[in-house]
């Protein structure tokens, strides 16, 4: 008899020994079983995250645009370039909404009499005189917007090719090593907006799971046809992601349901939840990834960006 066989006593090949190797901050579970514990372990690991993502074949320029306001703009674009550059992407955002909020949301200076897009997008100064850097990310850039953007809208109507300026003036982008851009448009379709949809070849289109959610996103469909039949045949809505998600209410499902049945896979796996914390951030003048960096808020924008990544890499994969 083998005495072996019987006993069952040998260990399977390949336990003995073994550890779980894919943990690289070990934290003892009954701390992580706790919400703050958890919290604080994942702020851990993603302040210490050694992932990178790969740096597109090409620079990606995105207008983040719905002239609906208070949707998600600034705080999509603020939040998913800082999730870029915390894993390794250089990331510039022009700040194209005179309220300014996304200068605001990365700590850059844009007081008054500050290099601004507004000169930028008028061909007063070369982009690069406008570049600050975020103080909380090495790769994390800005334009700024001042308030002299407010009466830009007005002084554009006169002026030579004044839906093309901003494409102009953008051409410089190919001298920087940018890997991603974001332009953040203020909540109208004027001419700001346009200037934005004639730079960018890609349009990211942010969509709030409330009531109405899906009206004025016709008319901004509409005006980038427009655009794309006239000025910029490039243009492609490549990217919409669903923001403010609450998912204690069955009114977000069916937004989130309708969103995906009207847009396919544009629409982003990822969704953005409600969180107070992401509505504070911009308070301190921080992205959610700096304010509160365990925060659901922030993963999911972690995640939306890597998807954001991910999937433009399969796109050009096809094109090749
Ligand atoms: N996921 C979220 N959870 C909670 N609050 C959020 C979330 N995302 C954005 N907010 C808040 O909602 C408000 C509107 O967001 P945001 O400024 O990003 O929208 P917007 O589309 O850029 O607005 P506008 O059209 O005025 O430019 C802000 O106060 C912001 O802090
Ligand atoms: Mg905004």
């Amino acid at each position: 008899m083998n005495p072996v066989s019987e006993g069952g006593a040998v260990p399977p090949t390949g336990a003995t020994g073994s550890t779980d190797v894919s943990r690289e901050t070990w934290v003892p579970d009954d701390v992580i079983d706790t919400p703050i514990g958890a919290e604080a372990e994942r702020a851990v690991r993603l302040l210490h995250a050694e992932a990178r993502l790969p740096r597109p074949v090409s620079q990606r320029v995105f207008t983040i645009a719905n002239q609906k306001g208070g949707v998600g703009k600034t705080t999509t674009a603020v939040n998913v370039a800082a999730a870029l550059a915390m894993q390794g992407l250089k990331v510039l955002v022009i700040d194209l909404d005179p309220q300014g909020n996304a200068s605001t949301a990365l700590g850059v200076d844009h007081h008054p009499g500050t290099p601004s897009s507004y000169e930028v997008l008028i061909g007063e100064i070369p982009l690069h005189q406008t570049l600050q850097r975020s103080p909380h990310n090495e790769r994390l850039f800005c334009v700024p917007a001042t308030i002299e953007l407010a009466g830009a809208e007005i002084e554009l109507v006169s002026m030579v090719a004044r839906e093309g300026r901003l494409r102009t003036a953008l051409a410089e982008l190919h001298n920087h090593d940018f890997d991603y851009v974001f332009i953040d448009c203020p909540p109208s379709l004027g001419l700001l907006t346009i200037n934005a949809l004639v730079a960018a070849p890609e349009v990211l289109i942010p969509i709030q799971c409330e009531y109405y959610a899906l009206e004025g996103v016709g008319q901004l469909l509409r005006t980038i046809e427009m655009v794309k039949a006239h000025l910029n045949p490039k243009l492609n809505v490549s990217t919409v992601i669903l923001t403010m998600y609450d998912g204690r209410t069955r009114l977000a499902d069916q937004v989130a349901a309708d969103v995906r049945a009207h847009f396919g896979d544009k629409v982003l796996g990822t969704v953005i939840p409600r969180s107070v914390k992401v509505s504070e951030a911009p308070g301190y003048g921080m992205t959610i990834l700096n304010y509160d960096p365990g925060s659901r808020g922030a993963l999911s924008y972690m995640d939306a960006s890597r998807e954001l990544a991910e999937r433009g890499a399969a796109q050009r994969g096809q094109n090749q």
